[in-house]
């Protein structure tokens, strides 16, 4: 949630600041902001709504030549979305300013004492007030350093910040507690930012800043230290692989369409190095050392919950290792976590930021369960606190809506239930190769494939825009798919959309089907066909609508029939999720709705 980004050094700042919010936007689009320091001045610009409003409000001042500026995109937590609370705020004696990721917890209680020594508050939010703490604490401490330090040694919650001062004109500072910050490190310039792609079109050279921790960022150089007792701290630079062509649109009208026609390569990616098609084998050397699991829990949100609701079937089915799958804002509050040895818990999120995913993951270590997270994000916060990490390798997912990464979140899981199913033997090497052959059908039968379901998924949606409510509906390994199916229709297009197991239906649900309320059901080539087929008739029986997606072959009657290729169970989930991906990608555009950035989300939820 929220985006930041700092600059300093020796090209114009602002504009680079800008395109790099442009590429943070992603994590917050209701206001955006900037500042910088010229002639001895600190300057902000800020506007509401997204950053086009900021450009348009820039466009309108003379070429600004500062060489250190930092921006800030929003996701409101503390405040309506507006101009007055957008960041960056700035002290009452406008000598520093502040961009903020996170919230400060204490702030009412830090606001009342300012407020008592006269200080003023033009915004709602908790930032402003850690900017005058700042300021407060700058009339004491000997510079902004130790200033910055003892006002964050009162501040508590979680943050991700950048600070600038006319003490020190070519100087950002920035500090982390439980929100992403990462230094990219160029050739006489430097960036701070909340994700890399703001800065990947200048440098792939990286350090994470951890959690209590200082940076001093100038053009030249840059220092770290420990928030407690401001020793400087050793970072070795890491060099992340991402390409600046890989968080581009490429010609595609969205980036979530991109994502979703990038899904072929991820599975082809992510089975490089995994699975050999020649042998039929799947090797996971990240899982070597250890013990193969007892027990599984999943623990995940979102669309990278129900990756962990659909691997459930294989990691039961194949390696036969019992699996508990909960929702983390949940798990995280639960009084009794009843582990025994053996188990293992396993984290899932692309962003690696999820603050609920996060808190979980520390409450299982607490209850020592050995922990393992399965992030796209290298260097993420859940990625350097679980005990180790598989990597989904899907490239930087830009789109607010998950796409991409939930089919390499698919794919790790499949490759490790096979893993696990070799070293247990309940499977034989004769069906891993089966499955692994089914794997490495994926990314051309998905390719060739992809068009026309866009197309089919096109011709439906002009059929149903008119309707308010849906519900998604499959049973066994579809089941988490119409979750996902639901998840995505209500998020791009704000139509109103349930998720139901079809057995449930005829337990309350299927009272609101009538003909305006039409079902998408999910109806695959498996045991359970006949099962699904009964639950249509069903709600075709009270005068419902029913798209049904199914494979070549199979007898049903419905109002739309929409037919996909057939792929071993469940492996035929990795099929499934682009068709439903595509149909709510085109509801949504079909609608006129910001598919790439839907209202009142963010990408990476970093606050509880
Ligand atoms: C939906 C979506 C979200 C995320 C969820 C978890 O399209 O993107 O539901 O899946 O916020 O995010 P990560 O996987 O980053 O923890």
């Amino acid at each position: 949630m929220c985006g930041i980004i700092g600059y300093v050094g020796h090209r114009p700042a602002v504009p680079v600041v800008m395109e790099g919010l442009g590429r943070l936007e992603y994590r917050g689009y209701d206001s955006a902001g900037i500042a910088w320091i010229w002639q001895g001045a600190l300057n902000i610009a800020r506007a509401s709504g997204k950053l086009s409003a900021l450009e348009s409000k820039l466009a309108t001042m003379p070429a600004i030549m500062a060489t250190c500026a930092m921006g800030h995109t929003r996701w409101a937590t503390h405040g309506e979305p507006c101009e007055r609370n957008a960041h960056p705020h700035q002290s009452n004696d406008a000598k520093i300013a502040i961009i903020h990721n996170g919230i400060i917890e204490n702030y009412q209680s830090i606001k009342n004492s300012l407020q008592q020594k006269g200080y003023i508050f033009k915004s709602d939010t908790d930032t402003e007030v850690l900017v005058n703490l700042i300021a407060e604490k700058r009339k004491t401490e000997p510079d902004m350093l130790h200033a910055f330090a003892a006002a964050l040694n009162e501040a508590r919650g979680a943050y991700a910040l950048c600070v600038m001062s006319l003490d020190e004109p070519d100087v950002i500072y920035a500090a982390r507690a439980s929100a992403p910050l990462i230094l990219g490190i160029g050739t006489g310039e430097n960036f701070i930012a909340s994700d890399i792609p703001a800065f990947l079109p200048y440098t792939r050279n990286v350090i994470f800043i951890e959690d209590g921790e200082i940076a001093r960022v100038k053009a030249s150089d840059f220092e770290i230290y420990a928030l407690d007792g401001l020793q400087t701290v050793e970072h070795a630079e890491q060099t992340v692989q991402w390409d600046i062509q890989a968080a581009q649109k490429d010609g595609y009208r969205h980036f979530m369409l991109k994502e979703i026609f990038e899904q072929p390569r991820v599975i082809s990616d992510g089975l490089t190095g995994r699975a050999d098609a020649c042998s039929g084998t799947v090797s996971m050397p990240e899982l070597d050392n250890m013990p193969v699991p007892e027990k599984l829990h999943i623990v995940a949100c979102g669309t990278s919950y129900h990756s962990g609701l659909w691997a459930r079937h294989l990691l039961e089915g194949i390696a036969e290792i019992p699996v508990q799958v909960d929702i983390a804002s949940e798990f995280r509050y639960r009084e009794k976590l009843l582990a025994s040895p053996g188990e293992n818990a396993i984290f899932i999120s692309q962003s690696g930021e999820t603050a609920d995913t996060l808190a979980a993951l520390r409450l299982a270590k607490k209850h020592g369960l050995p922990v393992m997270g399965l992030c796209n994000v290298v260097g993420s916060s859940i990625a350097r606190e679980a005990d180790m990490t598989v990597f989904t390798q899907a490239g930087p997912e830009i789109s607010v809506a998950s796409t991409k990464a939930m089919a390499s979140q698919m794919l790790a899981l499949a490759l490790m239930a096979i893993y696990w199913g070799r070293r247990k033997n309940t499977i034989t090497s004769a069906q891993c190769k089966e499955l692994v052959s089914s794997l490495f059908s994926l990314p051309r039968l998905l390719d060739d494939n992809l068009p026309q379901m866009r197309e089919k998924a096109r011709e439906l949606v002009q059929k149903y825009a008119t309707f308010h409510n849906f519900f998604y509906i499959g049973r066994g390994f579809c089941y988490p798919l119409a979750l996902e199916g639901a998840l995505k229709l209500k998020e791009l297009s704000y139509i109103h959309a349930e998720g139901y197991a079809a057995g449930e239906m005829k337990h309350g649900p299927i009272a609101l089907i009538d003909p305006s309320f039409p079902t998408f059901a999910i109806a695959l080539e498996n045991e359970l066909f006949p099962k699904v087929k009964s639950n249509i008739v069903e709600a075709e029986a009270r005068a419902g609508k029913v798209i049904v997606l199914t494979n070549p072959g199979m007898e049903v009657k419905a109002d739309d029939i929409w037919v996909i290729p057939g792929v071993k169970s469940p492996l035929a989930g990795l099929v499934v999720l682009p068709a439903l991906q595509l149909f709510s990608y085109e509801m949504a555009d079909y609608l006129g709705k910001d598919v790439d950035q839907p209202r009142n989300l963010a990408k990476s939820v970093t606050v509880e």
